[in-house]
C-alpha cells in the first residue's frame, strides 16, 4: 500500500489522492442570490445529506487560493437562502460552466444558459431544467480552518423539494435510478452518470444477528468450494433452515435429478444454490448445500 500523510503531503497533493479515493461524490448543483439580486449557481461535490428528521443536508465550500471567500459562501451567510439540486447527465456541460470563476456581479444562470424559476419558499431561484431541487435555509455555517482549500461546511434544513415525476417510480414515492442519469465527480476531471447497466440491488439483511462467513462454514462446511462473496450473501441469514425443511428439498431434488454418483448430485446441488445465490435466493441455496452436505455423510 503507498501511505499519504497529509501532514507531510501538502493541501494540493493531499486533495488530489484523497478527492480521487471519496468518490464518486454526488454533485450539489447550488443558486444563491447576491444582496444585490444577481443569481448565482455553482456545483459542490463535497455533498450529501446527514439526517433525514429534521432533513438536513450539508455542502462544502472551499476556502479559495486567492483567500476570502466564494460567491455562494458569501450569499447564503448574507440571507440563508440557497437551493440545492441534483444534476443529470445532459446538464453535465452547463453545470461545469458555472463551475467558472466569474466576478460577484455577473448573473450565472445567465452565463450557463439555464432558466430561473422563482423559489417556493426561499429567494433563491430554482433552475427549470434541473430535475430535482431542494429549497433549504441556512442552519449554521461549520468552517474548518482558515488556509487554502480549508472546507466550510454550509449546513442546510432542506422544506421543499421538487422532482420531475418523469423519474418517479410508478407509487410517485422515490426516484426510479433507471430513469435518472444523475451526475458525480470522481478525481481529478471524471464524472460518472447513473446508467440502467451499471445498476444493481443489494437486499439488506435481515434484522437480528446475520450469521456470518465464519457461521456459513460451520454449517456447512461444502461452502469452502464457493467464493467468499457467495459466502457473504448467504452468511445474510438468521438461521439456516431446518433439517425436516432440507429432507424435503433433498427429496423432490433427488426425484427429478437423477446423479450416477454422490459426486455428480453435489457438485449439481452447488451449482443450483450458486445459481440461486445470483438472485439472493438465499433460501433455496441454504436448501440446495445442506442437501448437498447431507450427501457427505
Ligand atoms: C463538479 C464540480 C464540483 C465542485 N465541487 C466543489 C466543492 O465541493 N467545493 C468547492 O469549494 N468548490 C467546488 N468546485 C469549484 C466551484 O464550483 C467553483 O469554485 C465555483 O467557481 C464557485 O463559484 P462561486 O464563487 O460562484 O460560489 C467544484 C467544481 C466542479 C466543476
Amino acid at each position: 500500500m503507498k501511505t499519504f500523510d497529509p501532514a507531510t503531503e501538502g493541501p494540493v497533493a493531499f486533495f488530489k489522492i484523497f478527492s480521487s479515493a471519496v468518490a464518486p461524490r454526488p454533485i450539489a448543483f447550488v443558486s444563491t442570490v447576491a444582496s444585490d439580486g444577481t443569481k448565482n449557481l455553482s456545483p459542490f461535490s463535497f455533498f450529501n445529506f446527514f439526517s433525514a428528521n429534521p432533513p438536513v443536508l450539508v455542502f462544502s465550500v472551499s476556502t479559495p487560493a486567492s483567500g476570502g471567500e466564494k460567491d455562494t459562501l458569501r450569499n447564503v451567510r448574507e440571507n440563508g437562502d440557497c437551493i440545492v439540486h441534483i444534476a443529470d447527465r445532459p446538464l453535465g456541460d452547463q453545470l461545469n460552466l458555472a463551475s467558472a470563476v466569474y466576478a460577484p456581479d455577473i448573473d450565472e444562470f445567465e452565463k450557463a444558459g439555464l432558466t430561473p424559476v422563482p423559489g417556493d419558499s426561499v429567494s433563491a431561484f430554482r433552475v427549470a431544467e434541473a430535475k430535482v431541487a431542494m429549497e433549504c435555509r441556512l442552519r449554521q455555517v461549520v468552517s474548518l480552518g482558515d488556509q487554502r482549500a480549508s472546507g466550510n461546511l454550509v449546513i442546510c434544513d432542506v422544506v421543499k423539494l421538487h422532482v420531475d415525476e418523469s423519474i418517479l417510480f410508478e407509487d410517485g414515492a422515490s426516484i426510479d435510478p433507471r430513469k435518472f442519469a444523475s451526475l458525480s465527480r470522481l478525481g481529478g476531471e471524471w464524472y460518472m452518470e447513473t446508467r440502467p447497466d451499471s445498476l444493481f440491488e443489494l437486499p439488506r439483511p435481515p434484522s437480528g444477528d446475520a450469521i456470518g462467513v465464519a457461521g456459513v462454514l460451520e454449517a456447512a462446511p461444502l461452502t469452502r468450494r464457493l467464493s467468499v462473496a457467495e459466502r457473504a450473501v448467504l452468511g445474510t441469514v438468521n438461521a439456516v433452515p431446518s433439517a425436516h425443511l432440507v429432507q424435503d428439498f433433498a427429496k423432490r431434488w433427488h426425484a427429478t435429478n437423477e446423479m450416477e454418483n454422490s459426486a455428480l448430485a453435489q457438485g449439481a446441488l452447488l451449482e443450483f444454490a450458486r445459481s440461486a445465490l445470483s438472485r439472493y435466493d438465499t433460501n433455496d441455496a441454504w436448501l440446495a448445500i445442506l442437501s448437498a452436505e447431507q450427501l457427505s455423510n
